[in-house]
Protein backbone atom coordinates (compact mmCIF):
# COMPACT_ATOMS: atom_id res chain seq x y z
CA UNK A 1 0.00 0.00 0.00
CA UNK A 2 1.11 3.87 -0.98
CA UNK A 3 2.43 5.91 2.00
CA UNK A 4 -0.43 8.12 2.66
CA UNK A 5 0.38 11.79 3.56
CA UNK A 6 -1.38 14.16 6.02
CA UNK A 7 -1.70 17.86 4.86
CA UNK A 8 -1.85 20.51 7.13
CA UNK A 9 -3.26 23.70 5.04
CA UNK A 10 -3.91 27.15 5.93
CA UNK A 11 -6.91 28.55 4.74
CA UNK A 12 -6.51 31.97 4.47
CA UNK A 13 -8.38 34.26 6.98
CA UNK A 14 -11.86 33.63 6.04
CA UNK A 15 -12.46 34.57 2.35
CA UNK A 16 -12.39 31.25 0.31
CA UNK A 17 -10.65 33.42 -2.29
CA UNK A 18 -7.76 33.61 -0.25
CA UNK A 19 -7.20 30.39 -0.17
CA UNK A 20 -4.07 29.58 -2.13
CA UNK A 21 -3.70 27.53 -5.39
CA UNK A 22 -1.75 24.93 -3.75
CA UNK A 23 -4.30 24.52 -0.89
CA UNK A 24 -6.97 24.30 -3.58
CA UNK A 25 -5.69 21.81 -5.36
CA UNK A 26 -4.52 19.54 -2.07
CA UNK A 27 -7.92 20.16 -0.71
CA UNK A 28 -9.56 18.65 -4.14
CA UNK A 29 -7.05 15.52 -4.38
CA UNK A 30 -7.29 14.37 -0.69
CA UNK A 31 -10.49 11.97 0.20
CA UNK A 32 -10.45 12.54 3.52
CA UNK A 33 -10.72 16.10 5.34
CA UNK A 34 -10.69 16.30 8.84
CA UNK A 35 -11.17 19.63 10.31
CA UNK A 36 -10.53 21.48 13.59
CA UNK A 37 -13.81 22.30 15.50
CA UNK A 38 -13.00 24.20 19.21
CA UNK A 39 -16.13 22.68 21.09
CA UNK A 40 -17.66 19.80 20.43
CA UNK A 41 -21.23 20.50 19.82
CA UNK A 42 -19.91 23.46 17.51
CA UNK A 43 -18.97 23.12 13.88
CA UNK A 44 -15.50 23.93 12.48
CA UNK A 45 -14.63 27.47 10.27
CA UNK A 46 -12.38 26.00 8.67
CA UNK A 47 -14.27 23.55 7.22
CA UNK A 48 -16.70 26.55 6.79
CA UNK A 49 -13.92 28.44 4.66
CA UNK A 50 -12.64 25.18 2.41
CA UNK A 51 -16.54 24.23 1.74
CA UNK A 52 -17.38 27.79 -0.58
CA UNK A 53 -14.47 26.81 -2.92
CA UNK A 54 -13.52 23.02 -2.67
CA UNK A 55 -16.62 20.44 -3.36
CA UNK A 56 -16.70 18.06 -0.69
CA UNK A 57 -19.36 15.57 -2.05
CA UNK A 58 -17.77 11.74 -1.91
CA UNK A 59 -14.93 13.18 0.92
CA UNK A 60 -15.03 11.71 4.17
CA UNK A 61 -15.12 14.69 6.52
CA UNK A 62 -14.74 14.66 10.05
CA UNK A 63 -14.53 17.49 12.55
CA UNK A 64 -12.37 16.76 15.27
CA UNK A 65 -12.50 18.59 18.93
CA UNK A 66 -9.59 20.52 19.84
CA UNK A 67 -10.05 22.14 23.49
CA UNK A 68 -9.95 26.05 23.66
CA UNK A 69 -7.31 25.73 26.75
CA UNK A 70 -4.40 27.88 27.48
CA UNK A 71 -1.22 26.38 26.18
CA UNK A 72 2.23 27.31 27.36
CA UNK A 73 4.95 26.68 25.02
CA UNK A 74 7.20 23.69 26.22
CA UNK A 75 4.82 22.77 28.89
CA UNK A 76 2.71 20.06 28.92
CA UNK A 77 -1.23 20.83 27.96
CA UNK A 78 -4.31 20.27 30.53
CA UNK A 79 -5.14 16.26 30.29
CA UNK A 80 -8.52 17.21 28.72
CA UNK A 81 -6.56 18.58 25.73
CA UNK A 82 -3.96 16.58 25.15
CA UNK A 83 -6.78 13.35 25.32
CA UNK A 84 -8.77 15.49 22.14
CA UNK A 85 -5.74 15.86 20.70
CA UNK A 86 -4.67 11.93 20.86
CA UNK A 87 -8.28 11.42 19.42
CA UNK A 88 -7.81 13.20 16.52
CA UNK A 89 -4.20 11.72 15.77
CA UNK A 90 -5.98 8.30 16.13
CA UNK A 91 -8.86 9.41 13.73
CA UNK A 92 -6.37 10.98 11.65
CA UNK A 93 -3.86 7.79 11.42
CA UNK A 94 -6.49 5.12 10.89
CA UNK A 95 -7.34 7.05 7.21
CA UNK A 96 -3.57 7.29 6.63
CA UNK A 97 -3.12 3.32 7.73
CA UNK A 98 -5.60 2.77 5.06
CA UNK A 99 -3.75 4.56 1.95
CA UNK A 100 -5.85 7.84 2.41
CA UNK A 101 -4.24 10.86 2.01
CA UNK A 102 -5.90 13.21 4.80
CA UNK A 103 -6.29 17.35 4.16
CA UNK A 104 -6.53 18.87 7.82
CA UNK A 105 -7.58 22.80 7.22
CA UNK A 106 -6.82 25.31 9.94
CA UNK A 107 -7.31 28.79 9.76
CA UNK A 108 -4.73 31.60 8.31
CA UNK A 109 -1.27 29.84 8.54
CA UNK A 110 -0.43 27.11 10.41
CA UNK A 111 2.31 28.53 11.69
CA UNK A 112 0.86 31.21 13.51
CA UNK A 113 -1.41 30.31 17.18
CA UNK A 114 -2.78 27.20 15.35
CA UNK A 115 -3.80 23.80 15.89
CA UNK A 116 -1.89 22.36 13.40
CA UNK A 117 1.54 22.32 15.33
CA UNK A 118 -0.05 20.54 18.28
CA UNK A 119 -1.34 18.15 16.28
CA UNK A 120 2.06 17.44 14.11
CA UNK A 121 3.68 17.29 17.87
CA UNK A 122 0.68 14.37 18.83
CA UNK A 123 1.49 12.65 15.52
CA UNK A 124 5.08 12.32 15.90
CA UNK A 125 4.66 11.25 19.98
CA UNK A 126 2.47 8.31 18.76
CA UNK A 127 3.49 8.17 14.79
CA UNK A 128 7.26 8.86 14.30
CA UNK A 129 6.82 7.38 10.75
CA UNK A 130 3.76 9.38 9.61
CA UNK A 131 4.29 11.43 6.44
CA UNK A 132 3.26 15.13 7.08
CA UNK A 133 3.42 18.25 4.47
CA UNK A 134 2.34 22.24 6.08
CA UNK A 135 1.30 24.07 3.56
CA UNK A 136 1.38 28.36 4.10
CA UNK A 137 -1.68 30.19 4.39
CA UNK A 138 -2.77 33.65 4.06
CA UNK A 139 -2.61 34.64 7.74
CA UNK A 140 -5.09 37.33 8.96
CA UNK A 141 -2.91 40.03 10.12
CA UNK A 142 -2.03 39.85 6.52
CA UNK A 143 -5.47 40.62 5.52
CA UNK A 144 -6.13 42.98 8.08
CA UNK A 145 -3.24 45.14 6.49
CA UNK A 146 -4.59 45.04 3.45
CA UNK A 147 -8.03 45.89 4.14
CA UNK A 148 -6.50 48.92 6.22
CA UNK A 149 -3.73 50.00 3.82
CA UNK A 150 -1.70 49.93 6.87
CA UNK A 151 1.73 48.29 6.80
CA UNK A 152 2.78 45.35 9.50
CA UNK A 153 6.69 46.88 9.48
CA UNK A 154 8.64 48.69 7.44
CA UNK A 155 12.21 49.59 7.65
CA UNK A 156 13.93 49.20 10.93
CA UNK A 157 10.26 48.78 12.78
CA UNK A 158 10.22 45.97 14.89
CA UNK A 159 7.13 43.54 14.93
CA UNK A 160 5.44 41.84 17.85
CA UNK A 161 2.64 39.52 17.38
CA UNK A 162 0.98 38.27 20.22
CA UNK A 163 -2.84 37.33 21.88
CA UNK A 164 -4.17 40.01 23.67
CA UNK A 165 -5.35 37.39 26.33
CA UNK A 166 -1.53 37.91 28.14
CA UNK A 167 -1.45 39.39 31.26
CA UNK A 168 -1.11 44.00 31.74
CA UNK A 169 2.06 43.46 32.42
CA UNK A 170 3.61 41.55 29.52
CA UNK A 171 1.24 43.78 27.36
CA UNK A 172 2.35 47.00 28.26
CA UNK A 173 6.13 45.85 27.90
CA UNK A 174 5.60 44.50 24.35
CA UNK A 175 3.87 48.05 23.41
CA UNK A 176 6.85 50.09 24.77
CA UNK A 177 9.17 47.71 23.33
CA UNK A 178 7.88 47.12 19.71
CA UNK A 179 7.01 49.83 16.58
CA UNK A 180 4.10 47.69 15.80
CA UNK A 181 1.67 44.87 17.98
CA UNK A 182 -0.34 42.89 16.09
CA UNK A 183 -3.31 41.97 18.81
CA UNK A 184 -5.04 38.20 18.13
CA UNK A 185 -7.69 37.07 20.23
CA UNK A 186 -8.83 40.28 21.00
CA UNK A 187 -12.82 39.43 21.20
CA UNK A 188 -13.35 38.40 24.65
CA UNK A 189 -10.96 41.84 26.02
CA UNK A 190 -11.48 44.49 24.20
CA UNK A 191 -12.58 46.95 27.25
CA UNK A 192 -9.36 46.09 28.88
CA UNK A 193 -6.98 46.70 25.85
CA UNK A 194 -8.36 49.68 25.30
CA UNK A 195 -7.96 51.36 28.74
CA UNK A 196 -4.26 49.46 28.29
CA UNK A 197 -3.88 51.66 24.64
CA UNK A 198 -4.92 54.82 26.52
CA UNK A 199 -3.08 54.64 29.58
CA UNK A 200 -0.25 54.16 26.98
CA UNK A 201 -1.04 56.92 24.77
CA UNK A 202 -1.52 54.24 21.83
CA UNK A 203 -5.11 54.51 21.27
CA UNK A 204 -4.83 56.53 18.61
CA UNK A 205 -2.50 54.09 16.95
CA UNK A 206 -4.72 51.01 17.25
CA UNK A 207 -7.12 49.62 14.06
CA UNK A 208 -9.55 46.81 15.13
CA UNK A 209 -10.37 44.93 12.24
CA UNK A 210 -13.20 42.63 12.14
CA UNK A 211 -13.86 39.97 9.68
CA UNK A 212 -11.03 41.13 7.53
CA UNK A 213 -12.06 40.33 4.26
CA UNK A 214 -15.62 38.66 4.43
CA UNK A 215 -18.56 39.72 4.43
CA UNK A 216 -19.40 42.04 7.34
CA UNK A 217 -16.20 43.34 7.50
CA UNK A 218 -15.77 46.21 10.35
CA UNK A 219 -12.79 48.16 10.11
CA UNK A 220 -13.11 50.60 13.42
CA UNK A 221 -10.14 53.45 13.98
CA UNK A 222 -11.69 55.30 16.74
CA UNK A 223 -11.62 53.22 19.71
CA UNK A 224 -12.55 55.67 22.11
CA UNK A 225 -16.20 54.23 22.26
CA UNK A 226 -15.70 50.29 22.57
CA UNK A 227 -17.38 48.29 20.03
CA UNK A 228 -19.52 45.68 21.88
CA UNK A 229 -19.89 42.04 21.01
CA UNK A 230 -16.70 41.73 18.36
CA UNK A 231 -16.23 38.44 16.52
CA UNK A 232 -14.22 36.31 17.42
CA UNK A 233 -12.42 37.21 13.71
CA UNK A 234 -10.95 40.24 15.35
CA UNK A 235 -7.63 41.59 15.42
CA UNK A 236 -5.82 44.89 16.10
CA UNK A 237 -2.89 46.53 14.60
CA UNK A 238 -0.96 49.00 16.80
CA UNK A 239 1.50 50.93 15.15
CA UNK A 240 3.25 53.53 16.49
CA UNK A 241 4.60 55.08 13.81
CA UNK A 242 1.06 55.63 12.63
CA UNK A 243 -0.07 54.24 9.11
CA UNK A 244 -0.99 56.30 6.08
CA UNK A 245 -4.36 57.03 4.80
CA UNK A 246 -5.63 58.73 1.22
CA UNK A 247 -7.86 61.31 1.50
CA UNK A 248 -10.64 59.60 0.21
CA UNK A 249 -9.98 56.63 2.51
CA UNK A 250 -8.28 53.04 1.80
CA UNK A 251 -11.23 51.39 3.18
CA UNK A 252 -13.21 48.91 0.57
CA UNK A 253 -16.29 50.00 1.37
CA UNK A 254 -14.90 53.45 0.09
CA UNK A 255 -12.58 52.69 -2.28
CA UNK A 256 -15.01 50.53 -4.60
CA UNK A 257 -15.51 47.11 -5.49
CA UNK A 258 -12.54 44.80 -6.92
CA UNK A 259 -12.14 45.19 -10.49
CA UNK A 260 -14.31 42.56 -12.32
CA UNK A 261 -11.61 41.05 -13.97
CA UNK A 262 -9.69 40.70 -10.77
CA UNK A 263 -13.05 39.37 -8.87
CA UNK A 264 -13.62 37.01 -11.28
CA UNK A 265 -10.49 35.22 -11.49
C1 LIG B 1 -6.47 30.89 16.72
S1 LIG B 1 -5.98 32.39 15.97
C2 LIG B 1 -5.61 31.82 14.36
C3 LIG B 1 -4.61 32.69 13.64
C4 LIG B 1 -4.31 32.19 12.23
N1 LIG B 1 -3.59 30.94 12.27
C5 LIG B 1 -3.53 33.19 11.39
O1 LIG B 1 -2.56 32.82 10.73
O2 LIG B 1 -3.95 34.36 11.34
C6 LIG B 1 -7.56 33.17 15.74
C7 LIG B 1 -7.43 34.69 15.64
O3 LIG B 1 -7.07 35.04 14.30
C8 LIG B 1 -7.59 36.33 14.01
N2 LIG B 1 -8.43 36.24 12.78
C9 LIG B 1 -8.69 35.14 12.05
N3 LIG B 1 -9.42 35.45 10.96
C10 LIG B 1 -9.62 36.78 11.00
C11 LIG B 1 -10.31 37.71 10.16
N4 LIG B 1 -10.92 37.32 9.03
N5 LIG B 1 -10.32 39.01 10.53
C12 LIG B 1 -9.70 39.44 11.64
N6 LIG B 1 -9.04 38.62 12.47
C13 LIG B 1 -8.99 37.31 12.16
C14 LIG B 1 -8.39 36.78 15.22
O4 LIG B 1 -7.54 37.56 16.03
C15 LIG B 1 -8.71 35.45 15.88
O5 LIG B 1 -9.01 35.60 17.25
Amino acid sequence: MRDATLHIIGTGPGDPELLTLKALKTLTACPVIAAPKASPSGSSTALAIISQAVDLDGKTVFELYFPMKKIRAGKAPEEEVSRAWRAAAATIIACLDQGLDVAFPTLGDPAIYSTGYYLYDTLLSMRPDIRVRFHAGIPAMSCCSAETAMPICLGNEMLAVVPATFSDERLRSTLEAFDTIVLMKVHRVLPRICRLLEETGLLAKAVLIERAGMEGERIIRDLSTIPENPHYFSTMIIRRNGGFQAPWSRDRQQAGPIPADVSAM
